[in-house]
């Protein structure tokens, strides 16, 4: 079965009462709850992990190759402008991933605007809100057909 791996980072776990107007009112239980429809109706599995801890999120990347994960969709929240060292987890187990982030970054702080994740990435989704993750499950599900 395709197993795809769903990693969000810092304060993500408040979706749907953090800055709804930026973020949208849904939460990440909302969100994996559909992606984890749409994948069952496609033969495939997403597994839902959230960390605020930066270790925490490098430890699942490492992980990811042993545990069977075809490809991983993450959002990083603000690690994604900041750590070197999740980037380089990615390097390492290069299982191909998607970012995610739901607001339009390019149109925020500048300090939203730089990515350490974007050049390894299979694609980025940003700016449409919530759906994104489940683009980002769509063209995950497309590259890594049912095994
Ligand atoms: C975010 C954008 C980041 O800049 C921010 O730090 C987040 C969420 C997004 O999904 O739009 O935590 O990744």
């Amino acid at each position: 079965m395709t197993r795809i791996l769903v990693l969000n980072g810092p304060n993500l776990n408040l979706l749907g009462t953090r800055e709804p107007g930026t973020y949208g009112s849904q939460t990440l239980t909302d969100i994996l709850d559909r992606l984890e429809t749409v994948a069952a109706s496609r033969g495939a599995e997403i597994v839902g992990y959230q960390s605020n801890a930066e270790h925490e999120l490098i430890e699942q990347v490492q992980a990811a190759k042993s545990l069977g994960f075809d490809a991983i969709i993450v959002n990083a929240g603000a690690y994604t402008h900041t750590s070197i060292a999740l980037r380089d987890a990615f390097a390492a187990v290069a299982v191909p991933f998607y970012e995610v982030h739901i607001s339009n970054v390019y149109a925020r702080e500048t300090f939203r605007h730089h990515s350490h994740l974007s050049a390894l990435a299979a694609g980025v989704i940003v700016g449409l809100g919530t759906l994104g993750y489940e683009l980002a499950l769509e063209a995950a599900l497309r590259a890594h057909p049912i095994r």
